[in-house]
Parts: structure tokens; C-alpha cells; sequence
């Protein structure tokens, strides 16, 4: 077991998956093209306000056009994976019915084309782009309508991609499009109602359940499935027992909700008496509790940016939730909570990006000690990068050496992990170009790949790789010898 200060560390193992990652909406473009039908988003980001200045993934980085070239610089670099996003309305328009064919030769293309330079595809199935026909038709994810849909989507997909693609990630941070979906309002349909949250969730849990079901049915050879979870796990703010209950609270609430369904097929009980006692549990039928048991996944995948520090939050006069920056203007964010159960708190121990997002690697080493320990099960690292501000220089040159000291940081961490004992399969930055950010415009930049573009102006869309793509290249090409 590993402190800070380390004896020697193992190597990463042979076949690590060395990543990278993207999701459909934020980079593809293409939103009307080829047959694609509208998606929550293409309507959503039109709402005026409702995004950073009322910016949209109608171009996005155009990725629909440029995969080859977007490719091409991944081999170059030694990528060994890259994960991506199927948009659920390229396949089926109106999300059921008829599958439109020019949606899935797109994703062919992209998979052959990532195959011919041996790099892993890892296909997500589901990163927040529900089509708009099923919002109206029936509430989307709000309907347990959406459960035989989304198998539906899923099962075309595994069929059509099964034979290429072995890794499959299932909901994408579950825990956020519904979070941001139906409690916080901020993410399509924009809905602020707890007891309407925790019925979603559930349906999200079921559907979730059913794929990977289905995909066990149909034995597709050496294939993996799992979720991707947003863990931001907690810390108390001090050894005072009121602390530590409030972090055992959020702990709960915020995280194992969620993993210990995926993993376990159960609730944890003291959540969900909460939830009980607050009159806002979910509805769950008959049978379902039996098949969240069935159909447990093959690994965890791990979206991992940041750790939060909580404290103590009184009943009455408590914090509420408060609104996260979405700017890019430091330290503009203010403490949230839950009256009489936690409220965040800064950790004078870590520093914070601009958009104060806390950066703390070694809670990477501390998050995947925790799946480890109580899930038994193996990790594939889906997200983990830093969002950032970045310089485009006269000699076309980006020189984001902040970003190269996160990800290292990071990278150690998981090797500190591995020589824990730790399984971690692989691990995939956010993000490989830069891309939209849902709520942030597209000043947020997270990639090794700078984009030619900003809010308003959609300029030459050049791809120029930034210094943090060197960086990586050399991780990869040594196995994580040379960090
Ligand atoms: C994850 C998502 O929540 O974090 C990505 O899976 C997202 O789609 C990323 O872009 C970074 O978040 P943000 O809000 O900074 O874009």
C-alpha cells in the first residue's frame, strides 16, 4: 500500500489503453446532414440563455467532415483508443422506427477507420443526446417507454458494430444528465423537481440494466460493457464527527446512489430511506429490482475531474444548491448544499481551475481505491482533463503546459493506483480535440488538439496540436515509463 512518498511503482500493464474522448453532440457538427434527426439538444441550445452565449453544437468542431484528418493525427500521436459517441438521431431520426443507414455508415467509417490504425474504438451509446421525437412524443427518459426504445437503439448498435467494437459504455454520467436535467435545470428539459429526478434515475437504471442484458444475450465475442460514472468523491472538512457525518451523507447521495446499482443491483439502504422519509423515492415495479441484479457490467468506467470537501449544513438556515460557474471568471462559485446534510466547502489543499473546478490527482488515486474496494470490479478511466483557457501564439504554437502538469499528475496517480493492486484497463483524456462545452462555450478548452474556432466565429476549424499532444505521445510510446 502506497502513501505519497513511493517505493517503486509497477508499470502499467502491456495492453493498457492509452485514450482519448469525445461525445457526438460536442464535436460532430452535422446536426441536420445525412438524415439525422433533431436531438434534445439542437433544440435546447436554441433556447435563448440557455447556454453559454447561446452557443450550439450545430458545427461544432465539424468532426462529422473531419474525422479522417481527426484520426490520422491520433495515429501519429501512438492513441491506442479512442472513445466516442453514437448520436441515438443519426441512427433512428425519430429515436424508433426507421434506422436511417447513412447514420449508421457514418460510425463504420469512423470505427474502420480507427481499426486501420489499430486504435481501440470505445463507443458509448448514450452521451445526453436523446432525439427530440421522443421528449415530445413522451417526456424522453421521463416515460419507462424510453426503456424498450433505448434497448431497441442499443441492440441495432451491438448487432451492426459488435463484430469491431469489443468496449461499450453504456449511460454516460448518468448521475449528471439527470441531475442537470430534472434538478438542477441547467441540461434538457430543463426541469427543477427532485421527486421527478429520483423517477428519471430510476428509469435511467432500468434501461441501463436491459442493455446490458441484452448485450449478454447476444454473447458478442471478448466484448466488454459498463456505465460511465461522474465520481467526485468526498472529503470532510476535519475530524469533527459532524463533518464526517455530512460526508458520509453526500458520499451516499451523491455516488453510491448510483454505483452501487450498477454494481450491485441495490440502492444504498440509508439513501433511500431518506428519500422515503422526503416523499420523493421512485416508483419501482415489479421486476425491476431483479433485473438491475441480473445485469451488472463488465467494468466501471470513471469520469473523473475533481473531489469535493463538505461540512456540516444545519436543517434550518442551511446552504441550498447554488449555481456552478459557467464563465470561466475564478472563484465566481459559491458553496451548495443540502440543508441538514452537507454543504460543499473549499479545501485549502488543492488549487482550483478557472471555472473553480478543485484539481486534486491524488483523488484520482483515492477514487480508485474506492471502487476497488468495494466493488471488486476493473476501471476504465473515461474522462479525466482539464478545462482551460488556451493561447494560440503567432508561431501557431500552443504551449498549454498546465495542462501537461494535470494530466501527469494524473497519470502518476493511476500508476500509484496499479501498484495498489488496483485493475485499471485503461485511460482516455477529455478531451482529444477541443470541443463544445455543453454550458461553457467553446473558451473551455480541453483538448491535446486545439480547434480554430470560438464562440461566434466558426474561422478555419485548423486542428493544431498542441504541446500536451507531444506530452501524451511520449506517455504512450514508453507505456507510462516517461510521464
Ligand atoms: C463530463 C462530460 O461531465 O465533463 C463531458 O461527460 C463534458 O461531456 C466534461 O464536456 C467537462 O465538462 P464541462 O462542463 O467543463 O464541459
Amino acid at each position: 500500500m502506497i502513501g505519497m512518498e513511493h517505493i517503486q511503482l509497477k508499470d502499467f500493464p502491456t495492453d493498457f489503453l492509452w485514450g482519448s474522448a469525445s461525445a457526438a453532440y460536442q464535436v460532430e457538427g452535422a446536426w441536420n446532414v445525412d438524415g439525422k434527426g433533431k436531438s434534445v439538444w439542437d433544440v435546447y441550445a436554441k433556447v435563448p440563455g440557455a447556454t453559454f452565449q447561446d452557443t450550439n453544437g450545430d458545427v461544432a468542431v465539424d468532426h462529422y467532415h473531419r474525422y479522417k484528418e481527426d484520426v490520422k493525427l491520433m495515429a501519429e500521436q501512438g492513441l491506442k483508443a479512442y472513445r466516442f459517441s453514437i448520436a441515438w438521431s443519426r441512427v433512428l431520426p425519430n429515436g424508433t422506427g426507421e434506422i436511417n443507414e447513412a447514420g449508421l455508415e457514418f460510425y463504420d467509417r469512423l470505427i474502420d477507420e480507427l481499426l486501420s490504425y489499430q486504435i481501440t474504438p470505445v463507443v458509448t451509446l448514450y452521451h445526453w443526446d436523446i432525439p427530440q421525437t421522443l421528449m415530445e412524443r413522451y417526456g424522453g427518459w421521463e416515460s419507462r417507454e424510453v426503456i424498450e426504445d433505448f434497448n431497441n437503439y442499443a441492440v441495432i448498435l451491438f448487432k451492426r458494430y459488435g463484430d469491431r467494437v469489443k468496449h461499450w459504455v453504456t449511460l454516460n454520467e448518468q448521475n449528471v444528465f439527470v441531475g442537470q436535467g430534472y434538478k438542477t435545470g441547467t441540461h434538457p428539459p430543463a426541469v427543477r423537481d427532485e421527486k421527478r429526478f429520483y423517477e428519471v434515475n430510476h428509469i435511467a437504471n432500468v434501461a441501463n440494466a436491459k442493455v446490458i442484458q441484452s448485450f449478454r444475450a447476444l454473447s458478442i465475442e471478448d466484448a466488454l460493457i459498463g456505465p460511465s460514472f461522474a465520481y467526485t468523491p468526498v472529503y470532510p472538512k476535519s475530524p469533527n464527527p459532524k463533518d464526517i457525518l455530512a460526508a458520509e451523507n453526500a458520499e451516499e447521495l451523491l455516488s453510491h446512489f448510483w454505483m452501487d446499482v450498477y454494481a450491485w443491483g441495490e440502492y444504498p439502504r440509508v439513501a433511500m430511506n431518506y428519500l422515503i422519509k422526503e416523499g420523493i423515492a421512485p416508483t419501482i415495479l415489479p421486476g425491476d429490482l431483479e433485473l438491475l441484479k441480473a445485469a451488472t457490467p463488465d467494468f466501471m468506467g470513471l469520469n473523473y475531474y475533481q473531489t469535493a470537501t463538505v461540512e456540516y449544513n444545519p436543517l434550518n438556515g442551511g446552504v441550498g444548491e447554488a449555481k456552478p460557474n459557467f464563465t470561466g471568471k475564478k472563484g465566481s462559485s459559491k458553496d451548495s448544499g443540502i440543508p441538514g446534510l452537507f454543504k460543499t466547502t473549499a479545501n485549502p489543499f488543492t488549487e482550483t481551475t478557472d471555472w473553480d473546478w478543485t484539481i486534486d490527482p491524488e483523488g484520482l488515486h483515492v477514487v480508485l481505491r474506492r471502487i476497488e474496494n468495494r466493488y471488486q470490479l476493473p476501471i476504465l478511466i473515461t474522462e479525466n482533463g482539464l478545462g482551460a483557457f488556451d493561447k494560440l501564439e503567432s508561431d501557431d504554437t500552443i504551449n498549454d503546459e498546465y495542462r501537461i502538469d494535470y494530466l501527469k499528475r494524473h497519470v502518476k496517480a493511476i500508476q500509484e493506483a496499479i501498484t495498489d493492486g488496483v485493475t485499471v484497463l485503461g485511460y482516455c483524456t477529455w478531451s482529444y480535440t477541443d470541443l463544445l462545452s455543453w454550458l461553457n462555450g467553446y473558451q473551455k478548452r480541453y483538448g491535446m488538439v486545439f480547434v480554430d474556432r470560438d464562440e461566434h466565429d466558426e474561422k478555419t476549424l485548423r486542428r493544431i496540436p498542441k504541446k500536451s499532444y507531444y506530452w501524451y505521445q511520449g506517455v504512450i510510446a514508453s507505456n507510462g515509463k516517461q510521464i
